[in-house]
């Protein structure tokens, strides 16, 4: 079989990439789950992470639980609105400290909230994110395809009191100090990727949870854009609440360094096995090839 330059370049730095910077890491004893070298599991409370440096990461990648009463095994997804938020701005915090001067944020969260009282999530956390530091950058609207999510109307084909529901999420992209990345690296995103993913409105299916085993993944297709439009390869990557390890898979498949951290000891396991399934057969499988 034909080798491509791509592939062979790939490969080349799997073979002879450092492993996430061990001067990053503060330490490894500490509540480290899982490590390939490149990609780190970490089943620790966000909220009280300080095993890793402070500025190490170039990008988050994230969905934070959205307290919609989704029965996670450790987490409690059903506070009140004002506990919610003094969460997001508990864990844009830590985020912020962990982030390089040139860090990017990509955080994944719903438009808006109808169950039990509306809210505008998106607004909200978008101000808090302000306070906390960060600045703003551009908002993704996710378009999930997804219309069976429409059952409350309110009032059927009354005035009274209806309900309108924008099936859609939004990805809010923040930066710490500066926009423009500090130094020059590698970029992977081809012509047709960058064309189509700088047009803000993003069309890809969400991700079953049948399928994962998780009851909130989202898919692949999501970390994988933000991380090849928003940094180069051999960037590090964090994602503070992993679930079921999709933004680490997208890591090791786009050739970046990934951390993750899961409250949950059952999602880390579940995180690891798809890790080693998903992507890292896939590494080795090209390797081979290219051998
Ligand atoms: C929306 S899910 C993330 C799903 C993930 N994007 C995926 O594709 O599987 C949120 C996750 O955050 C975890 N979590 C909640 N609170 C946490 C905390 N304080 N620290 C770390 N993880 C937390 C939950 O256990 C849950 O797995």
């Amino acid at each position: 079989m034909r080798t491509s330059r791509h592939n062979r370049r790939y490969t080349t730095t799997i073979r002879h990439s450092n492993i996430f910077r061990v001067s990053d890491v503060v330490d490894y004893s500490k509540k480290l789950f899982f490590s390939t070298g490149r990609i780190f599991i970490f089943k620790d409370n966000f909220l009280k992470f300080d095993a890793i440096k402070d500025e190490s990461i170039d990008l988050i990648v994230t969905s934070p639980p959205y307290n919609v009463d989704i029965k996670y095994g450790t987490h409690d997804d059903s506070m009140s609105y004002q506990d919610y938020l003094k969460f997001t701005n508990a864990y844009l915090e830590v985020c912020y400290r962990l982030a390089k001067d040139d860090g990017r944020f990509c955080l994944n969260i719903p438009l808006d909230k109808n169950k039990g009282g509306q809210q505008s999530v998106y607004a909200d956390i978008t101000a808090i994110a302000k306070a906390v530091g960060w600045k703003y950058h551009s908002t993704i609207i996710w378009n999930e395809q997804n219309i069976s999510r429409r059952t409350a109307w309110g009032s059927w084909l009354s005035a009274r009191a209806p309900y309108v529901i924008a099936p859609v999420e939004v990805i809010i992209v923040l930066y710490k100090k500066q926009w423009k990345k500090i130094k020059n690296g590698v970029s992977d995103i081809t012509r047709k990727e960058f064309l189509e993913w700088t047009n803000g409105v993003w069309s890809f299916v969400g991700e079953s949870k049948r399928r994962v085993g998780h009851p909130a993944p989202f898919p692949v297709e999501l970390p994988r854009r933000c991380i090849k439009l928003f940094s180069y390869v051999d960037d590090t990557i964090l994602d503070p609440f992993l679930g079921s390890g999709t933004t680490l898979i997208s890591c090791a498949q786009t050739n970046r360094r990934g951390v993750g951290v899961e409250i949950d000891a059952s999602y880390c396991e579940l995180a690891k096995r798809r890790i080693l399934r998903e992507a890292l057969t896939e590494q080795l499988e090209l390797e081979r090839m290219t051998l």
